[in-house]
């Protein structure tokens, strides 16, 4: 996989991040420093912006109609909407994983092969290769190396999530983001993404909006809550989940809230 992650050095830095919907703010004046190789887990109730934050990463944002973003979002220092930044190429550096998983309606191996064969020509055995690779680093590869060429829709709905990892992996990012990945599934096959994920932090920035608090401290080295669009606490995650600064986050995580 590629690793131009330098550890030490933010990979996404926020500078005063703001986004519209219209008039109404979804996220508010948001500064935030992502790092390599840890796993960054955003969480807080329902609309707070998670979603919207983790799109604005990647430029998804950029196709809300009426959307507006504040603000700067710098990836290795630049900044991803500079005119010369190739919108198809920052969504390779930073790839999305969402909630409910979509394979192609394409055999397992097309599915992970896909997006890389939209760009410059490789050898079949280079992409097999990057298939392996791929679905090893998704923890998908020995439930289905034995039938590669069958179509992905008969996957289990927690192999069709390691799928949608596998071919995010197979654009070879630097950044991965996932929104609420693990929603779905049941406990054995969220256990298996995380341990990808938890492997996969040794080379890559991980952002992921976890599908409960228990979640976010199992696997989060660092943590943000969001509220009302708001970063009320950003920090490691053992001492936002067991000594939270502020009392907001402490009602949060211990279910006071509301
Ligand atoms: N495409 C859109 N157009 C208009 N408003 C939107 C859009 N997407 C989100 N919003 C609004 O922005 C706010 C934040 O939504 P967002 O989806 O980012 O929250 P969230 O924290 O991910 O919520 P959830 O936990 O329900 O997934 C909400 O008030 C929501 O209604
Ligand atoms: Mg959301």
């Amino acid at each position: 996989m590629n690793n131009t992650a330098t550890p030490g050095k933010a990979k996404l830095v926020l500078h005063d991040v703001s986004f519209y919907y219209g008039d109404q703010p979804a996220v508010r004046q948001i500064n935030l420093r992502i790092y390599a190789n840890e796993i960054l887990a955003i969480f807080g109730p329902a609309m707070s912006g998670k979603s919207t934050l983790l799109r604005i990463l990647n430029r998804l944002s950029d196709l809300a109609e009426e959307g507006r973003l504040e603000g700067e979002v710098l990836l290795d220092g630049k900044n991803i909407h500079d005119p010369d930044v190739s919108v198809i190429q920052l969504r390779t550096r930073v790839g999305i994983v969402f909630a409910v998983p979509v394979p192609l309606p394409l055999s397992i191996q097309e599915n992970v092969t896909y997006g890389p064969l939209l760009g410059r020509g490789r050898s079949k055995g280079e992409l097999d290769e990057l298939v392996e690779r791929s679905l090893r680093a998704a923890a998908l590869w020995d439930e289905v190396k034995d039938r590669l060429s069958e179509s992905a829709t008969a996957l289990s709905g927690g192999q069709q999530q390691r799928l949608c990892l596998a071919r995010v992996l197979a654009l070879e990012p630097e950044v991965i983001l996932l929104d609420e990945p693990c929603s779905g599934l049941d406990p054995i096959s969220t256990l298996k993404v995380e341990k990808a994920l938890l492997a996969l932090k040794e080379s890559h920035s991980i952002v992921i909006v976890p599908h409960n608090v228990q979640q976010a401290s199992r696997i989060g080295d660092k943590a943000a809550f969001l509220l009302m669009g708001e970063l009320v606490e950003y920090g490691v995650a053992e001492q936002i989940f067991t000594r939270p600064k502020d009392p907001r986050t402490d009602d949060y995580i211990t279910g006071r809230f509301g």
